[in-house]
């Protein structure tokens, strides 16, 4: 015996399928103006509208960021801060030395006069809080003495920071 259920559901999806299909065709046609090659702009709009739109204005960890960044690049990069930064240790210039600066606690070195805001900071300087600093000096920290108005590509922070992490 036929099991009319079924039957139902499979007619039921037919013509589902079929109304869907005649709205995609006729949304396409008076999208696209186009007749004849129906079918493969047909799949283009569902495509289309079955893909998510990416969503902007996320970040990415710097973590992700440096799987792919290139040291040398970082150190051209690095010129920027060299105005006002000394990789050896205890040479302190305009800004702090950034002798091994990953890793190292935030507004301590001895010898250099911090602002108030970067000395009461606390912690130590992690990828991710490096990366966020030199994005945007000001907006990471209210009042910092360094005024440098910041690297805005991911991909310069990135090789900067495989630059310094190379350097320990
Ligand atoms: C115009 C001069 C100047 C430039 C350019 C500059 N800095 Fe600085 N930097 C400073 C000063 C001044 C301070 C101290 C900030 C304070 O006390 O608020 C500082 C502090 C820092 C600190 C904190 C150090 C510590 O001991 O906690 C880091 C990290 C740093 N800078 C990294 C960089 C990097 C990386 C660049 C290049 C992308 C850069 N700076 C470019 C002047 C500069």
């Amino acid at each position: 015996m036929v099991d009319t259920m079924t039957g139902t559901k499979i007619v039921g999806g037919l013509c589902g399928s079929l109304l869907f299909f005649l709205l995609v065709n006729w949304a396409a046609e008076e999208l696209y103006h186009v007749s004849g090659q129906g079918e493969g702009v047909v799949e283009m709009v569902a495509a289309e509208m079955m893909v998510e739109p990416e969503s902007t204005g996320e970040t990415v960890s710097i973590e992700e960021l440096l799987a792919t960044a290139d040291a040398g690049k970082g150190e051209k990069v690095f010129v920027k801060c060299k105005a006002c930064h000394k990789l050896e240790q205890g040479e302190h210039t305009v800004g702090p030395s950034l002798f091994q600066i990953i890793g190292r606690a935030i507004g301590v070195t001895e010898g250099f006069a911090y602002s108030k805001q970067m000395a009461s900071h606390g912690g130590e300087w992690t990828l991710q809080d490096l990366s966020d600093f030199v994005e945007n000096p000001r907006k990471y920290l209210p009042g910092t003495k360094m005024s440098f108005a910041g690297l805005k590509k991911e991909k310069d922070r990135a090789n900067l920071i495989a630059y310094l992490m190379a350097l320990r």
